[in-house]
């Protein structure tokens, strides 16, 4: 036989040797577990011990948690498996503007999604190479988050515990300039181990019902925000090489004064993950929500079912039951053998009803649902 045909012969059975006897799938990533939802009362000093792995498990209302990740000490976990991320979104009536920068150390992203309803999402994204600089601010709400490269510019900058000014420019396709007021006294930022030493892990910090001001102009089109509601999505963790998560994030008004915020996630099984960060912002206050179970359809364009494993209310979190309507839908899927990505995305409107001790309320918003599966 011809040599290149049989190298070529041998390199293709070992790599579907390595495919299946060490990159196999975990059979299923979802959680089945219900969720205690612990309340984690305080935090002192790094969340990480040492070595790097997450000692805490559960959720935080109030931000103000140390992280300092010189403690990974891992040059492996440090390079291939952490990642960062910040992410904002608005949903203003018929049009949803998001955004955001997320570094995963062998490669980083700036990327903006704009969807008018009735038309398709226009979603862009630049690379940015390891040898590039670029900062990353290291709490939610203090530090700054800096990139720029010719005609691309990250500008977020934090005061105050309180107020953001994000600026970005991203080529001739947008340009946006706004202030962020913190609205809200509580937040959800939730410490989550995936495996049980705590070396794989994800803090996420997530706010909504923040007040926007600004202007966006994007592909020539200028959107003036004033006293608009927006969320913000702020993650960072070391996490598994075959990942899987559910988002479901969706903002409102429920009556002409007061705002809702919806957030619902689902991670990949844990063994020692107490609580979930499924919760409801209204106005001023965060509520936590028992854990959901989500049901989505084949056909993701259909509606999708969120209803918590609690029928009714707890002191500690309450019950909900939602269907989300999807407009649109969009599937980003890559394949590079060893890093791939299938992200199934839609846009649309969540509906129903949700109880807390507080009591009951119905509601519409609009927003976004994922289902993302990777090997990264
Ligand atoms: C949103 O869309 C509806 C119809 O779908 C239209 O009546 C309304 O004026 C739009 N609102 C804005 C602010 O464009
Ligand atoms: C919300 O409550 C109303 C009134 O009870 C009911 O008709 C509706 O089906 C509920 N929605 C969901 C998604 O459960």
């Amino acid at each position: 036989m011809n040599r290149l045909i049989k190298s070529a012969l041998i390199l293709l059975l070992l790599a579907i040797l390595i495919e299946f006897l060490i990159l196999k799938s975990p059979e299923d990533p979802r959680r089945q577990d219900i969720s205690p939802q612990e309340k984690i009362k305080s935090v002192k000093g790094n969340i990480l011990d040492d070595e790097g792995k997450l000692i805490y498990s559960g959720f935080l209302t109030k931000p103000g948690i140390q992280w300092d990740f010189d403690a990974l000490k891992s040059k492996w976990n440090k390079r291939y498996r952490f990642k960062e991320w910040e992410f904002y979104a608005i949903h203003h009536e018929n049009v949803t503007i998001s955004f955001g920068i997320a570094n995963f150390h062998y490669v980083a992203s700036v990327f903006f999604t704009v969807y008018e309803k009735g038309s398709i999402p226009q979603y862009h994204q630049k690379l940015i190479l390891p040898n590039e600089e670029l900062t990353l601010a290291k709490h939610p709400l203090n530090g700054k988050t800096i990139y720029e490269s010719g005609n691309y510019k990250v500008d977020f900058k934090n005061r105050d515990n309180k107020f953001k000014h994000l600026e970005l420019k991203f080529d001739d396709k947008l340009e946006l300039s706004l202030d962020v007021f913190k609205k809200t006294d509580d937040s959800m930022a939730s410490l989550t181990p995936f495996n049980s030493d705590g070396s794989n892990f994800y803090y996420t910090y997530k706010d909504y019902n923040n007040y926007i001001s600004g202007k966006v102009t994007a592909f020539g089109k200028v959107y003036d925000f004033s006293d608009r509601i927006g969320m913000i999505d702020w993650g960072r963790g070391v996490w598994p090489y075959h990942s899987f998560w559910i988002w479901g994030s969706g903002q409102g008004k429920i009556g002409p004064n007061s705002a809702i915020g919806l957030n619902i996630g689902e991670f990949m099984f844990s063994p020692i993950s107490k609580a979930t960060e499924d919760c409801v912002f209204l106005d001023r206050t965060m509520y936590k929500l028992g854990n959901f179970i989500t049901s989505y359809p084949k056909d993701l364009s259909q509606p999708w079912e969120f209803k918590t494993t609690n029928q009714h209310p707890t002191d500690e979190y309450g019950s909900a039951s939602i269907i989300f309507y999807p407009e649109i839908k969009s599937i980003f899927a890559s394949n590079f053998w060893l890093i791939q990505s299938h992200f199934d995305q839609a846009f649309g409107v969540f509906e129903g009803n949700i109880t807390t001790r507080d009591g009951e309320i119905s509601f519409k918003a609009r927003g976004l649902v994922e289902v993302h599966h990777t090997r990264w």
